[in-house]
């Protein structure tokens, strides 16, 4: 038995303690499926107020007399077999609101000085600075642990420091802050070049992740090759396609325990892909809960998502005449833009009982949406994976999705050749259109009207395998590449 590589997961969200989107999905799951492949995920994340009041009885392994601006104290946990270690700092987190915006929805100020301390503080422990943990690998998530390459880079002062991997789950959120907080952030005056971390006259946090890092990857092997484009690389897909040799697209899976119909304490009537029909005793309890006429036989989409452009949102609110004058419903959970919160309640106030709708976040109601709408929409612009479409397959909810990055992998569009050997799973459209949504929906439709077709493209779907195996094990061997390079040697390359 060859002994488990050590890697340090730095993130800004974690499932089951924080979540505001997929990430906290994957934080909190992938550790638990690499486990089996020798991989030992400690993962880093700020101790915001629900976290602090979770995990009240953590030890305490590291002080900082001053983290950008107070004291703190890295603590550590044991959540459902996820290895924890939190920033205590209440002068950065300990807060109301969500991890990014307060009860305004405003972005927090000072959102570059608490994410910086995350990197840092994940920077520290990679170069041994914390006794009680050192890693072999350091893996930093998103902009938000973007600085932490940086870090690793500019603070190694001599000392080798661990490899270290860059994760873009979304590259449309970059960090970008004003390059007057360059000495805040602790970083020397010849950081600020294109070399560094200079990111259009300003400190960019991912462009700083993926120029340091030494190895790049994404969530799906579409968004992979979309990043490396000048429109889907949103002003980084230079730099990416410079290191295109070090990039590599990973798609997600799902945590197969909490996201199983055959087990799911949080829907209606539990079932399973050889007993479908209580799957109607939950489209039931969710056209109650979301306020639409109940009726099992009528055809009923979904919709589980944050409310923003990035998710074609608006599409579907444009192409409502004509979803409905299928004689379907739409049933929306969801939160994010005000303005697009408010077109949802208009639509709803529009065309009562017909739309429904939950404005807010309801993990439960998540889960009842899988497993009671028959279709799951998903017109997203950009979508770099997406997990409500592998929970939708599982739950044997047709997936609807434009055929982008993430979705563009996962599903099966179900047409004629697909359909003759019996491998479709879903419907696909492109380009992400109103038009084309309309006509997606239409084929919805006809396809609902064949009972036996529609059971047998559910099934399918039902029987794909959406868990974490074959992707974990890509991680693992990234992992142990990386761990048998080692740190000198990783230091050599680069120079
Ligand atoms: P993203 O991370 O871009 O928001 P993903 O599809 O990767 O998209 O992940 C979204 C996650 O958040 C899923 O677990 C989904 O069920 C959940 N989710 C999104 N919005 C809501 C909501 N309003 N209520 C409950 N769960 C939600
Ligand atoms: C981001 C992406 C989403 C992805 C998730 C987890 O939030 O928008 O597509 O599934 O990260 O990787």
């Amino acid at each position: 038995m060859r002994t488990p590589v050590s890697v340090l997961s730095v993130v800004s969200e974690l499932y089951p303690l924080i979540k505001t989107g997929g990430l906290a999905d994957v934080a909190g799951s992938l550790p638990l499926f690499l486990k089996p492949e020798g991989i030992k995920i400690t993962s880093l994340i700020p101790g915001y107020r629900p976290v602090l009041a979770k995990l009240p009885d953590a030890e305490t392994i590291h002080h900082f007399d001053d983290l950008f601006g107070g004291p703190a104290r890295l603590r550590r946990a044991e959540v459902g077999g996820l290895d924890i270690l939190f920033i205590d700092a209440p002068h950065l987190y300990d807060r109301p609101g969500t991890p990014y915006t307060n009860e305004e929805k405003e972005d927090w100020p000072d959102n570059p000085i608490r994410f910086a301390a995350l990197s840092a503080v994940g920077a520290a422990i990679g170069l041994g600075e914390v006794a009680a943990f050192k890693p072999e690998i350091v893996h930093a998530h998103d902009w938000q642990a973007g600085l932490t390459p940086a870090y690793l880079h500019y603070r190694a002062a001599g000392r080798v420091r661990p490899p270290a991997i860059m994760t873009v789950h979304n590259l449309a959120f970059q960090g970008q802050y004003a390059p007057e907080l360059l000495s805040t952030l602790g970083l020397p005056p010849e950081a600020m070049g294109v070399d560094g971390i200079e990111y259009y006259g300003g400190i960019g946090f991912l462009k700083a992740g993926l120029q340091f890092a030494d190895r790049i990857t994404t969530v799906s092997p579409k968004y992979a090759e979309e990043i490396s484009t000048l429109q889907g690389g949103m002003g980084l897909g230079g730099l990416v396609r410079d290191r295109i040799g070090d990039v590599l697209g990973i798609l997600n899976g799902i945590d197969e325990n909490v996201w199983d119909p055959s087990t799911d304490n949080l829907i209606a009537a539990k079932f399973d892909r050889l007993h479908i029909k209580p799957r109607r005793i939950n489209k039931v309890a969710l056209q109650r809960r979301v306020g639409l006429r109940e009726d099992a036989d009528v055809l009923l989409f979904g919709l589980v998502s944050r409310l923003t452009w990035q998710k074609g949102i608006d599409m579907v609110l444009d192409a409502l005449p004509l979803i409905l004058g299928t004689g379907a419903q739409v049933a929306i959970i969801g939160q994010g833009d005000r303005a697009m919160e408010r077109a949802v309640r208009d639509a709803v106030t529009a065309y009562p009982g017909r739309i429904g709708c939950v404005i807010g976040y309801d993990e439960e109601l998540g889960h009842l949406m899988q497993a009671g709408a028959d279709a799951l929409l998903l017109p997203s612009r950009f979508e770099p994976c997406g997990l409500t479409q592998l929970y939708a397959l599982r739950y044997g909810s047709i997936p609807v999705v434009a055929r982008v990055g993430g979705l563009s992998d996962t599903v099966i569009d179900a047409n004629e050749m697909a359909r003759a050997e019996g491998i479709g799973t879903g419907v696909q459209f492109h380009p992400p259109t109103v038009e084309m949504l309309e006509s997606a929906a239409l084929r919805v439709a006809s396809l609902w009207r064949k009972p036996a077709l529609w059971r047998r493209i559910q099934r399918n779907g039902m029987r794909t395998d959406v868990s974490w195996r074959r992707s974990a094990r890509l991680y693992a061997e990234l992992y142990r590449e990386l761990a048998e390079d080692g740190p000198n040697a990783v230091e050599a390359l680069r120079a």
